[in-house]
């Protein structure tokens, strides 16, 4: 198929997105998501916040586990197929991560925020970190997946090489383009926030990280 099809197929479809997402990571993003709700969900009953929740591929695994959810995205297009694709105990809120402060403090045993603090403004990123501690619960945690700045040497250049081509698909394929984030650990810690679990895939370019109120 050539590319200009390819493109033609996936904006045609309403799974547009989550092909998208399939390409951009080479695979990846399944097991990704799959990982995320892993860590996210300790037992069944847990509240979840999920911030972006996107087409819902995360929330579906969250709910796979037991957990009740509050999913929240900016985009009502993402929330209505959100809505078709997951069934379960899940509260659907169309709104921006900005007013998360809206919701309850220490109400949820977990928020995850996977592949959305990439899309947003270093003091907006502050700010939903900050209000997402707040959330949680005494023993609650926060799970962050998210695209990161690679180590410096040959990934760092492969990754700038990537960058641009990755820039102009991204743009055609899901409609945004992320920011790799150049220091995540610094700022969960200046969250008030103490890492106590990080894995990385595809050259250290991927990463998913579980931190806990200091
Ligand atoms: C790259 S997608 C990731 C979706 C899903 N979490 C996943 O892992 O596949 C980012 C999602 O975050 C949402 N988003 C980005 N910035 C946001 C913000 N400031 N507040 C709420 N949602 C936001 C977008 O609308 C989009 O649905």
């Amino acid at each position: 198929m050539s590319s200009l099809a390819l493109m033609r197929w996936l904006e045609s479809t309403p799974g547009r997105y989550d092909a998208g997402m399939r390409l951009l990571t080479f695979g990846r993003v399944r097991r990704l998501h799959v990982a995320v709700a892993a860590v996210s969900v300790r037992q069944r009953g847990d509240r979840v916040l999920e911030i972006g929740c996107g087409t819902g591929t995360v929330t579906e695994q969250l709910v796979a586990r037991g957990a009740r959810v509050v999913a929240i995205d900016q985009s009502p297009e993402m929330i209505e197929l959100a809505k078709a694709r997951v069934v379960g105990d899940v509260e659907w809120r169309e709104q921006t991560a900005a007013e998360i402060d809206r919701l309850p403090k220490g109400a949820f045993d977990a928020v995850v925020v996977c592949l959305c603090l990439s899309d947003m403004s270093g003091s907006e990123r502050r700010f939903v970190l900050a209000e997402s501690v707040e959330r949680l619960g005494e023993d609650g945690v926060l799970i962050v997946a998210d695209e990161m700045q690679a180590p410096r040497g040959w990934r760092r250049a492969l990754q700038l090489a990537w960058r641009g081509p990755q820039a102009a698909l991204a743009w055609l394929l899901v409609g945004s383009i992320s920011r790799p984030l150049a220091d995540l650990r610094s700022e969960l810690r200046n969250a008030g926030l103490e890492i106590v679990r990080e894995q990385r895939w595809m050259f250290g370019t991927l990463g998913l990280y579980e931190a806990r109120r200091r």
